[in-house]
């Protein structure tokens, strides 16, 4: 229960809201028990009307009880549904407060929190965590004031009519309230499972959306048929044990209230026999049981609510206390020039205990262009992450400009900074909005634009498509071939003017005449730039070429220096000019 106590601040922060929810709950229940009253004694009133009864007074005294009764009615729900809008409003304004907060955080947290977690899980905390917290938040707390007033209101009325009969009469109740406890815990519980299932069948077929082409290629429609069809009776056999027990609720409650109504007409007559008490007494009790049957049912499925909203806000707690690893420390703003230096670095991914840099040096002045070759899983990817701060490097020191990474104004750097990564993310979006997501500046010159697009070697490609920038991709758009969407990728990095530019074999999927026409153009821009490739022909202009194994650079040189040296970068070279050649 005490993860709950997070949400107090924003309790606190809607409280006269909640106050007067709870003034409307307490003045509703208060009209309704008049209601009762009023018609118990109406009922005493009346009841020797027979014998001394004048018709015409009876008739005054029924309309004015009508009239009585429909003013208190409207009164009572006119209450009843203020009571919504503040108090369900508040629960729907925290929902919304609690959302933001915990998308904000998502903002926050880098790159290794990602890894640790998978999206699905990421999704429902926002999601359902945050229903079932709601449901605490609006029901949960409605109910129970709704109770705790109710309670104290109709059990003072009572006693004051006879404390025998009271006691009584409540006897059920608390069983009820445990009753249903145990049943709506038992509906939680299957609930759970038939979302679970809900969700495995969804995955289930959004992959066979994904996969639809792999999965007719190779003839295997039958089996992934027979998953869904396993899937499916599972779901359907969860939710006939649902349907079950959910029909367990209402039955109960009848039975108790009957039980009850039963009791107060049975020992009230026998009250009234004795004249304890009058029939009006009588009546007032049925109304009473009936006042107090639903708030004693809701304790027991508050309670579950209550207990299943701290499990989720528990699980929204382990995640908001999460520490964003690295911080942006300095904010006096920062002009890179483009110079860089790696000073003895290592680096170990902790998760996989896999040491991907080992005692890396070097340096790349302003304007000067350094390649990276090396074989896949040789940490080139991982120096481009240390060299954007995704991650923190273990030893050693990374300056850029000559000041240390973690001392520079971290937003302004990496907004001068243009990443073109090894997987080429494009969002279901236009072209055009694709590239411009490279630069602040969304009022961006179409001019500026296609030169972007033509640095890349693109713009001739999409001009070809029928409506050119505004081409629509993603999965309801058109489909880009590999060497397309790196290309769109690279004019991403280079709308925004870089001082530095990192390429992360981005050209892997573009042909050799190509790659050259792109190089070209950015050695005419004469930024600094870091190419990371496992082909040399996309390095081999390199002002320096730093040749990688294993983490650590086994040559270093430029590429006739390399060759020269008749090492394993002059083997590679040589097997990627006969491969070419095939
Ligand atoms: N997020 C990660 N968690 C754990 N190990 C990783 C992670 N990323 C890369 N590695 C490991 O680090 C090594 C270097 O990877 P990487 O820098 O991606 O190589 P390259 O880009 O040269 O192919 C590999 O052995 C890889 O398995
Ligand atoms: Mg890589």
């Amino acid at each position: 229960m005490k993860s709950l106590s997070y949400l107090n601040k924003y309790l606190f922060k809607y409280k006269w809201r909640l106050l007067l929810g709870a003034i409307f709950i307490i003045g509703s229940n208060w009209f309704k028990v008049e209601m009762t009253n009023y018609f118990g004694d109406l009922t005493d009133d009346l009841t020797g009307w027979e014998t001394n009864g004048d018709p015409t007074l009876l008739l005054y005294k029924a309309l004015k009880a009508g009239g009585y009764f429909m003013l208190l009615s409207l009164f009572s729900g006119f209450l009843l549904f203020m009571t919504r809008q503040t108090i369900i409003v508040v629960s729907r304004l925290i929902e919304y407060d609690l959302k933001n907060e915990i998308y904000r955080q998502y903002q926050r947290l880098s790159f290794s929190f990602y890894k640790r977690n998978n999206t699905g899980d990421l999704m429902n905390r926002i999601s359902e965590d945050v229903t079932k917290v709601r449901m605490y938040l609006g029901p949960g707390i409605m109910y129970t004031i709704n109770l705790t007033s109710i309670s104290i209101l109709v059990i003072k009325n009572m006693l004051d009519v006879s404390p025998y009969l009271t006691g009584f009469v409540l006897i059920p109740l608390p069983l009820m309230s445990y009753i249903i406890y145990k049943v709506s815990s038992r509906i939680n519980k299957i609930s759970t499972l038939v979302q679970e299932e809900q969700s495995h069948m969804s995955t289930l077929v959004q992959e066979t959306f994904t996969g639809i082409r792999v999965i007719k290629a190779y003839g295997r429609t039958q089996e992934i048929e027979d998953k869904f069809n396993a899937s499916s009776e599972n779901y359907k056999t969860k939710n006939m044990k649902l349907v079950l027990v959910n029909s367990l609720f209402m039955p109960t409650i009848f039975i108790l209230i009957g039980v009850s109504t039963i009791l107060s007409i049975y020992l009230g007559g026998l009250l009234h026999y004795n004249d304890q008490i009058s029939l009006g007494d009588i009546l007032k009790f049925i109304f009473y049981v009936n006042m107090l049957t639903w708030p004693f049912a809701s304790i027991g499925f508050v309670t579950s609510m209550i207990q299943r909203a701290a499990a989720s806000q528990t699980r929204i707690n382990e995640f908001l206390k999460e520490e964003e690893e690295i911080t942006n420390t300095n904010t006096t703003p920062f002009s890179f020039s483009g110079k860089i230096e790696f000073r003895n670095v290592s680096y170990t991914y902790p998760n996989s205990g896999i040491n991907a840099i080992k005692n890396l040096s070097f340096k790349i002045e302003h304007g000067e262009s350094l390649g990276i070759v090396g074989k896949t899983g040789s940490g080139k990817s991982t120096i481009l992450n240390l060299l954007m701060r995704h991650i923190e490097a273990d030893s050693g020191e990374i300056l850029i400009d000559d000041i240390h990474i973690q001392d520079i104004n971290l937003d302004d750097y990496r907004n001068q900074t243009g990443v073109v990564p090894q997987d080429v993310f494009l969002f279901s979006d236009t072209i055009r909005n694709n590239i411009q997501f490279g630069c602040m500046d969304d009022s961006i010159a179409e001019k500026q634009l296609i030169a972007a697009a033509k640095e890349a070697y693109i713009h001739h490609n999409i001009i070809e498509f029928k409506d050119g920038y505004g081409t629509l991709l993603g999965e309801r758009g058109v489909n880009l071939s590999g060497g397309q969407k790196q290309r769109v990728s690279i004019a991403r990095a280079l709308i925004r003017n870089p001082k530095l530019l990192l390429l992360d074999d981005c050209l892997s999927a573009v042909d050799t005449e190509t790659e050259e026409i792109i190089l070209t153009n950015l050695a005419k821009k004469k930024i600094t730039s870091l190419v990371i490739s496992h082909r040399i022909s996309s390095i081999r202009n390199a002002n320096i070429v730093l040749n990688l194994e294993n983490g650590a650079v086994i040559e270093q040189g430029t590429h006739k220096e390399l060759m020269n040296a008749n090492g394993s970068y002059s083997e590679l070279y040589k097997k990627q000019l006969t491969e070419k050649e095939d």
